[in-house]
């Protein structure tokens, strides 16, 4: 049972990790999903939230509807899983709050902080993988993308080097907690040494 989150901006090619990971563990009591978002209430609220709007959006509005999100995924999914043994990958979870709206949003860590014990009391990932790529880099390689950007991804190009640089700040916190992987290298060798760092922290 552990509990395993992938994080990245974009461009960093987290999705093609995220299907590389499901086709990897699919006969294993593994369970994938996603924030914001992962059920049925929580991606109305995905929608709501990424949906670019004329409404200018008030950064707290972003940060409590993230976070009501994840109430409702953990209660509806990331608990009772591990609660089962099973383990859990999720792609994006708080760290991706500290980083967007407690960082490049200016809210500040406290208002996440406070907000993370309310809503996950002692819960915590066991592992978070970051894919670090330079901003630039990763809109690069997203250019040919036929979908639309989201609300959050059409920020500017600071906003995601503040992105970048508050995930690297995080992970110097804990480095115990956190492995990050340099993202400008192949898909395969993200692969190989994610593969590596998810089977230290599940045995
Ligand atoms: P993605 O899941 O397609 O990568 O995009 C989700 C977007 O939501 C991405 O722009 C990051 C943003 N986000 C936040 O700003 N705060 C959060 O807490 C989470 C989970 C995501």
């Amino acid at each position: 049972m552990s509990f395993i989150v992938i994080e990245g901006g974009e461009g960093s090619g987290k999705g093609t990790l995220m299907q590389a990971l499901q086709t990897r563990y699919a006969d294993e009591r593994v369970v994938f999903s996603r924030e914001p978002g992962g059920t049925p209430l929580a991606e109305e609220i995905r929608h709501c939230l990424l949906q670019p709007r004329d409404e200018p959006v008030a950064s707290d509005t972003e940060l409590l509807l993230m976070f009501a999100s994840r109430a409702q995924h953990l209660a509806q999914v990331i608990e009772p899983a591990l609660a089962r043994g099973d383990t859990v990958i999720c792609d994006r979870f708080t760290d991706s709050s500290y980083a967007y709206q407690g960082v490049a949003r200016g809210l500040g860590a406290e208002r996440v902080e406070w907000l993370e014990q309310f809503v996950q009391g002692e819960r915590r990932p066991d592992l978070v993988v970051i894919l670090d790529l330079e901003p630039a880099l990763g809109q690069a390689r997203i250019a040919g993308r036929l979908e639309p950007k989201d609300r959050l991804d059409a920020e500017d190009l600071a906003f995601h080097q503040a992105v970048r640089n508050a995930y690297l700040a995080r992970a110097q916190q804990a480095p115990q907690r956190y492995r990050v992987i340099d993202a400008e290298q192949s898909p395969d060798a993200v692969f190989e040494q994610v593969m590596s760092a998810i089977q230290a922290c599940r045995s």
